[in-house]
């Protein structure tokens, strides 16, 4: 759930001004983000079974997070009082204490902290809680983008997708197999094979854009133990930015690796119409579901890759 206060806040409009030289630079706000820790049965394949899993208010992966760089993050988590198990929240943007920040808390309990969104990029968030393996392979994972506070940073992005990769176990209890990299599937945003009806009859969407639309792929790896090679098929990434970041550019990149609690921005632009296949390019992931297609055609979807459908459901 996002609340957003746009009133400048004082010390740093004040600063603004004195430096003068941020003309274009967006407005610092305090933005109050909140997440529930919710035990849930969601959704396991395209066909319509369920599982059980640990989820962020109730979706896997957890709502996608925004904000922007300076915004000072007022953050509550809640844990569900129907939950079994206690829960945390570890925010790769955060700066702080991992034995309080992060800290666990009970079912029917709640805590509020406070941080600076200093840094820009595509960040990981994920439960910290003991065993840790357990708790982001049983579902409890997200995104958090945070905008550069310079508009003109990166290439002005056409379309924006997030896609979080993990392993999936189908034994949510078997700790010992997930130690031991048991897994049976794996999966863009949480279904084997969500957006590639060529693998998955029952996959109903792909992402879509336009040929010559610069496309920004966000990609998370959320493991929790396997890297991950993402390549486009059929495709180059024009640009890739580690942790998303405006200052770590790569240019003409067929492949590159997101290790299990990384992040990168991928930037791609076709100039025909056509599939790339995105893929996690060790083949027993991608046959596995960590496949997902890029449909560029001219009568691309406009809604497709902005507001609710960058993190596509
Ligand atoms: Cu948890
Ligand atoms: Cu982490």
């Amino acid at each position: 759930m996002l609340h957003t206060n746009r009133k400048l806040i004082p010390s740093l409009a004040a600063a603004l001004l004195l430096a003068g030289t941020f003309a274009g630079a967006v407005q610092a706000a305090e933005v109050h983000l909140s997440l529930t820790a919710k035990e849930a049965d969601v959704p396991a394949d395209n066909a319509g079974h369920m599982r059980h899993a640990w989820t962020y208010d109730g979706k896997v992966p957890g709502p996608l997070l925004r904000v922007t760089q300076g915004d000072t993050v007022v953050f509550t988590l809640k844990n569900d009082p129907a939950n079994k198990n206690s829960h945390s929240i570890d925010l790769h943007t955060v700066r702080g204490d991992v034995l309080t920040t992060f800290a666990p808390i009970k079912p029917g309990e709640s805590k509020t902290f406070t941080f600076t969104a200093d840094n820009p990029g595509i960040f990981f968030y994920h439960c910290g809680s003991d065993p840790m393996i357990q708790h982001i392979a049983n579902g409890m994972f997200g995104a958090i983008i945070v905008d550069p506070k310079d508009p003109n940073a990166m290439p002005k992005a056409d379309r924006e997708y997030v896609l979080i990769e993990s392993e999936l176990f189908d034994n949510g209890e078997d700790v010992k197999g997930m130690m031991a990299d048991h897994w049976q599937h794996t999966a863009f945003n949480g279904i084997p094979f969500r957006y590639d009806p060529v693998h998955d009859e029952n996959a109903t969407q792909t992402l879509e854009a336009k040929p010559g639309e610069r496309v920004r792929i966000y990609l998370i790896n959320a493991g929790p133990n396997d890297f991950s090679s993402f390549h486009p098929i059929a495709g180059i990434w024009d640009k890739v930015y580690p942790s998303g970041n405006p200052k770590n550019v790569l240019t003409d990149v067929q492949a590159y690796t997101v290790a299990p609690g990384d992040a990168a921005a991928f930037d791609i632009i076709s100039p025909v119409e056509g599939a790339n296949a995105l893929v996690d390019h060790s083949m027993r992931s991608a046959l596995s579901g960590a496949i997902a297609i890029l449909m560029f055609s001219k009568t691309a979807d406009p809604s497709m890759g902005h507001g609710d459908k960058i993190l596509v459901r």
